[in-house]
């Protein structure tokens, strides 16, 4: 039996990015697999009354199981409104799909958005893939984001071997024919904690700065789609303390360098209205735990070098939300 998104208290993100778009502000869109980065998130959402997107990947599912992470949501609902807010906005979104199957799959067990990811994909081939979900998932209000333009690394299993910009002069043609309602993008970001190597950056005062996101090409895309939601992925800003605890805690992270926080801040304030985090919190997390197992190495509960993780994870998230993204206080 379906399950609407609807029955768990989930919202879809029209009216979330429409609110965004026109306040000059970002909803976080945080990737989660364990029941801490779900507790750690909804915390945080709740503490700075701020909408956010809970996503999921193949590989989430794959790791955790569909139904376990479809009640995780729901369970999200519950505990956001114990801990005091009395209406929590929390999209369950499936990201980087990569097939009308998967997509299905989660409209109709839970999900209230989904990104079909057809970037990989000819043109012709993309736009077919996108207009078939959103038409499959718009019977049951459920939205749909889908991409133009390749980010450099890897999507999932999607692999590029180079960095291909979205193209402004398709973007029209792409959102009319297909009906989403967002757009992810490629203006220079990428998936993972290494972005750009030490040779693509500026040292500056000792640190290496990437060269900047392609401000110009957004630009255009918003002249030529006034108001459309536009998604930025790969937005993790790679925190150098956190790598080097990571390094000091006995972990091998070389040159992770991840997008500076000003041009995160700055995109907030444009069209772009969601922006996905996921390294980040890995990165929390990992370093959370290496510094607790080096400093307590007699401990073997899971709880007492988890809870560290959860905390550190929590900080992240309202540092993005209240600093970078500006979601805070948008309930
Ligand atoms: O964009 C990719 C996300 O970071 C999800 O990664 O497929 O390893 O879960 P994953
Ligand atoms: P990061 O690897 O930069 O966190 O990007 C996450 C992402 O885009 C998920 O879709
Ligand atoms: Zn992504």
């Amino acid at each position: 039996m379906a399950t609407s998104y609807k029955e768990l208290g989930l919202v879809n993100t029209k009216e979330m990015f429409a609110k965004a778009v026109k306040g000059g502000y970002a909803i976080p869109a945080f990737n989660f697999n364990t029941m801490e980065q779900m507790q750690a998130i909804v915390m945080a959402a709740v503490e700075t009354k701020s909408p956010v997107i809970m996503q999921v990947s193949k590989g989430a599912r794959n790791y955790a199981n569909g139904t376990i992470l479809r009640n995780l949501a729901k369970g999200a609902v519950e505990y956001a409104k114990e801990l005091g807010c009395e209406n929590p906005q929390i999209v369950l979104h499936l990201d980087h799909g990569d097939s009308f199957e998967l997509c299905k799959d989660c409209i109709d067990n839970g999900f209230s958005s989904v990104m079909i990811d057809g970037s990989h994909l000819p043109y012709e081939e993309n736009v077919a893939l996108a207009k078939k979900v959103v038409e499959y998932a718009h019977q049951f209000d459920v939205t749909v984001e889908a991409e133009l333009g390749v980010l450099a690394g890897v999507e999932d299993e999607v692999s590029a071997a180079e960095s291909h910009y979205t193209k402004p002069e398709e973007v029209i043609d792409f959102a009319t024919r297909t009906g989403c309602d967002s757009l992810a993008i490629s203006i220079g970001t990428s998936h993972g904690a290494h972005k750009f190597t030490p040779a693509q950056c500026t040292l500056v005062n000792g640190v290496l700065v990437p060269p900047p996101l392609a401000f110009d090409i957004l630009a255009e895309i918003e002249q030529k789609l006034p108001g459309f939601p536009i998604v930025l992925h790969g937005s993790s800003s790679v925190p150098q303390d956190e790598v080097a605890t990571i390094n000091k805690f006995g972990g091998k992270l070389d040159a992770a360098i991840g997008i500076p926080e000003e041009q995160l801040a700055k995109a907030s304030k444009s069209a772009v209205c969601k922006i996905n985090i996921d390294s980040d919190s890995r990165l929390a997390m990992t370093a959370a735990i290496r510094q607790y197992m080096a400093e307590n190495p007699s401990h073997f509960d899971p709880r007492q070098y988890l809870k560290p993780a959860r905390e550190n994870m929590k900080k992240m998230y309202i540092h993005k939300i209240v600093n970078v993204l500006g979601s805070d206080n948008k309930l």
